[in-house]
């Protein structure tokens, strides 16, 4: 049976994808430091699954550490997700950020190479696209970043792309999330983020569960239909579902290859508090203000590439995104506390 290393793999979309490698078949090794997550997300993955985790409590940048963890496992490849990720913070602690994110992935990368384990599937971002010059966005776009969160992710893509040209026998999949959502339909896992959230869906949930008083939008003047910022929200589960398919022919595409993974449609903010109203019956009070510094008017993805080389395609719609980060939110209002 094959083995999986998931760095980062308590969090929310590793605990996801952690699933469903279980499910798939995989035997699953999770290196996770918990800054921000529980291991109770990990128990819940197995009371689901039938199956055990292998885990450790272990920082990416931990040498020794990681070393050690790779001479115990046969380790066939590694989905790289751990790391630091609220763009506003990134601005204020960028070593932070070049520490965790950059040192982190070099430092896995080298103890992978010692062992000589040379898959890997990394978690990148479509803020590598910066403000697109159009949509939807295909993965030859040129690049570019705004914050410090965004350049680990860019940068890391490079490092990835100069190792990849030094040895053939690198196998790199860079998977780049437009805006994940959504949990998984027992309602047992879920985002839990820390503080309060800075993504919108989180926000939206726990508004509607009574823990924050209103919605602030930001800004009702972007050229989109209705003035507000248009995303492609995309569902948790098809997300780690097209970790499980590069997984799988990481082999058969060799070198590296870079898929953007979105739905192809774009909502905006407006539109998501009018379906999470519709879908959950909830009251969501909400408010006008400022641009958020940094944001762009509209992001949403052309995913064919996936679909061609991954047999892969998001099939859950908003709605169900919807129905699914609410039964998550309502059933667990403080999280996996
Ligand atoms: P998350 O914070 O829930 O998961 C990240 C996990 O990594 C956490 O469990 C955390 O404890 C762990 N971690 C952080 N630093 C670590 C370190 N130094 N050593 C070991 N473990 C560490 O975030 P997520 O939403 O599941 O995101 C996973 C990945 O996907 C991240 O790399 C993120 O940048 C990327 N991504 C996320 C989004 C999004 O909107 N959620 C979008 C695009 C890309
Ligand atoms: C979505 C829309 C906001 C919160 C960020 C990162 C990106 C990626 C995903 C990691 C925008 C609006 C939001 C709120 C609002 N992460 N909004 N009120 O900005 O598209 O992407 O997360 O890689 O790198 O930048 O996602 O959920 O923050 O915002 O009006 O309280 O909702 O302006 O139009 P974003 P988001």
């Amino acid at each position: 049976m094959s083995t999986v290393l998931v760095t980062g793999g308590a969090g929310f979309i590793g605990s996801h994808t952690t699933l469903l490698l279980l499910e798939a078949g995989f035997e699953v090794v999770v290196v996770d430091n918990l800054s921000n997550s529980s291991i109770e997300s990990l128990h819940r993955v197995e009371a689901l699954t039938g199956k055990s985790i292998t885990f450790y409590q272990t920082d990416i940048r931990d040498k020794a550490g990681l070393t050690e963890i790779f001479a115990k496992h046969k380790v066939d490849s590694v989905i790289h997700f751990a790391g630091l990720k609220a763009v506003g913070e990134s601005n204020e602690i960028p070593l932070e950020y070049y520490d965790q994110n950059i040192y982190g992935t070099v430092n896995l990368l080298k103890v992978m190479e010692s062992a000589g384990c040379y898959r890997m599937v990394f978690s990148s971002s479509a803020t590598v696209y910066g403000d697109p010059a159009s949509v939807p966005i295909t993965e030859d776009f040129p690049t570019s970043a705004t914050n410090p969160y965004g350049r680990t992710k860019l940068f890391i893509e490079e490092i990835m792309k100069d190792l990849s040209a030094s040895n053939d026998r690198w196998n790199m999949v860079l998977l780049r999330y437009f805006n994940p959502i959504g949990a998984h339909k027992s309602g047992q896992i879920g985002e839990d983020p820390q503080g309060i959230p800075n993504n919108l869906m989180p926000f939206i949930s726990q508004v509607a569960v009574g823990k924050r008083e209103k919605l602030s939008i930001f800004g009702n003047d972007y050229p989109t239909p209705d003035g507000t910022g248009v995303r492609d929200y995309i569902h948790v589960v098809d997300l780690s579902d097209a970790h499980v398919k590069a997984v799988q022919k990481i082999g058969a595409l060799g070198g590296i290859s870079t898929f953007n993974l979105g739905t192809g449609n774009g909502y905006s903010v407006l539109q998501m508090v009018e379906t999470f109203i519709k879908e959950t019956g909830k009251s969501v009070p909400y408010e006008i203000v400022e641009r958020r510094p940094g944001d762009i008017a509209e992001c949403w993805a052309d995913a064919s590439l996936a679909k061609d080389k991954l047999g892969w395609t998001a099939v859950h719609g908003l709605s169900e995104m919807i129905e699914d980060t609410w039964r998550w939110q309502s059933q667990n209002p403080d999280g996996f506390k």
